[in-house]
C-alpha cells in the first residue's frame, strides 16, 4: 500500500510518500520562517500564497525521490483542518485534484489525527490505547488513543497552546521565530530556579492545561533577568504543568499501554526526558516520535492515510476543508 500525503495547515508545505509497512519512501518539507520572520508569526494570506507556490513542485520531487508516478499510489491523503483555512484549502483542493486525475481515494486528514498516530509510524510495537499529549503550537491536549478514528480527549487547554507559549516566550527574549527551539536553546545556559514563575492549573482535579498566565509572568519578569535564565525558568515551568497534568490523565486511563508524546513541543528535549521519567516511574512504556516527525510534516499525513485506508476509511471528492475540527 503507498500512500502520497500532503500537509498545508500552518507555515510549512509538505509532500510524502509512506507504505503500510511504515516506510517512509520520501518526504518534502518547504518551510516558510523567513516569510513571515519580519512579522513575528505566521501571517494566514502569506502562507496560503506560498502554499500555492511550493506544493506542486514538492510532490513532484517526492514523487522522484521514491521513484514512482503518480499511478504507483494508492490513496491521496490530504490535511482537511484544523488549521489556517486559506492553506489547508490549497492542500485538500490539491490533494482532491491528484485523486481525481489518478482514479484513487481521497482520505481527508485531521491534522490532530495525524500527529496522533504518527507515533505507530516510528514504532510498530505502539499498539492501542495510549495515552497521548499531543502539544503543539496550536493544541495542547492529553487523550485517550483507542484506535483510528477512536479518540477520547481527557484535557485540554482552557487559553493558550504550550507551542504559543514557547514563541510568545520567544519574542519576549527577543530570539527570534519559530521560537520553540530557540527558547530550547537559550534555556541550556540558564538556570531553571533563577527566575520565580508560575505553574497555572497545577494540583487541580480536571487535567486540563493553561498558559496564559505563565505568559505573562514570562512578560513581567523578562526585563529583570538574563535572558537563558528566563528561558531556563519558563521552559521548566511548562515541563512541571505537563508533567503534573499528564500524571493526572493517567490516574483515569489505567488501560493505557504506553504514554506517548506527539507535536511540535514534543521535539523539546527536557520535556521528552520529564516525560520518560514519569513513564517509567508508572512501569509504562515511553515512545515519542523523532523530532523531524513532532513537527508539521506531511509523512504523517500519509501515515494516518494508510491507518484509515486500512480501517476502510476514505472520503468523497466534495468534502470541506475546516478551519475548526476537534478531534
Ligand atoms: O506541530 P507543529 O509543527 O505545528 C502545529 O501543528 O502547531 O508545532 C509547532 C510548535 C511551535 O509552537 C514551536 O515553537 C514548537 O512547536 N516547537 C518547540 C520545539 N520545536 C518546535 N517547542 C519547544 N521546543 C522545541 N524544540
Ligand atoms: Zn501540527
Amino acid at each position: 500500500m503507498l500512500i502520497l500525503g500532503l500537509e498545508s495547515s500552518c507555515d510549512e508545505t509538505a509532500a510524502a510518500l509512506v507504505t503500510g509497512d511504515r516506510q517512509v519512501l520520501a518526504h518534502r518539507l518547504a518551510g516558510q520562517e523567513a516569510a513571515h520572520r519580519p512579522f513575528g508569526g505566521v501571517v494566514p494570506e502569506i502562507a496560503a500564497r506560498a502554499h500555492v507556490e511550493a506544493l506542486e513542485p514538492l510532490v513532484a520531487a517526492a514523487l522522484a525521490d521514491a521513484g514512482v508516478t503518480l499511478a504507483d499510489v494508492d490513496a491521496v491523503a490530504a490535511t482537511a483542518g484544523p488549521g489556517l483555512i486559506g492553506g489547508v484549502m490549497v492542500g485538500l483542493v490539491t490533494g482532491k485534484a491528484l485523486a481525481h486525475a489518478a482514479g484513487k481515494p481521497l482520505i481527508a486528514v485531521n491534522h490532530l489525527e495525524g500527529h496522533a498516530l504518527s507515533p505507530r509510524l516510528a514504532d510498530a510495537d505502539l499498539g492501542f490505547p495510549y495515552l497521548l499529549l499531543l502539544v503543539s503550537g496550536g493544541h495542547c491536549q492529553l487523550l485517550l488513543v483507542e484506535g483510528v478514528a477512536h479518540y477520547r480527549r481527557l484535557a485540554t487547554t482552557i487559553d493558550d497552546a504550550a507551542g504559543e507559549a514557547f514563541d510568545k516566550t520567544a519574542k519576549i527574549l527577543g530570539l527570534g521565530f519559530p521560537g520553540g527551539p530557540a527558547v530550547e536553546a537559550a534555556a541550556r545556559d540558564g538556570d531553571p530556579r533563577a527566575v520565580p514563575l508560575p505553574r497555572p492549573l497545577k494540583g487541580s482535579v480536571e487535567p486540563h492545561f493553561s498558559f496564559a498566565g505563565l505568559k505573562a509572568a514570562v512578560a513581567r519578569m523578562a526585563p529583570l533577568h538574563p535572558a537563558a535564565d528566563v528561558a531556563a525558568s519558563f521552559q521548566a515551568a511548562v515541563v512541571d504543568c505537563l508533567l503534573d497534568r499528564t500524571r493526572r490523565a493517567m490516574d483515569r486511563a489505567a488501560e493505557a499501554t504506553a504514554l506517548v508524546v506527539a507535536g511540535g513541543v514534543a521535539a523539546n528535549g527536557a520535556v521528552r526526558a520529564a516525560l520518560e521519567r514519569l513513564a517509567g516511574e508508572r512501569g509504562l512504556r515511553f515512545v515519542a516520535p523523532p523530532a523531524w516527525l513532532c513537527t508539521d510534516n506531511a509523512a504523517m499525513i500519509a501515515w494516518a492515510g494508510a491507518e484509515r485506508l486500512a480501517a476502510g476509511l476514505t472520503d468523497p471528492l466534495d468534502v470541506a476543508a475546516r478551519a475548526r475540527w476537534p478531534l
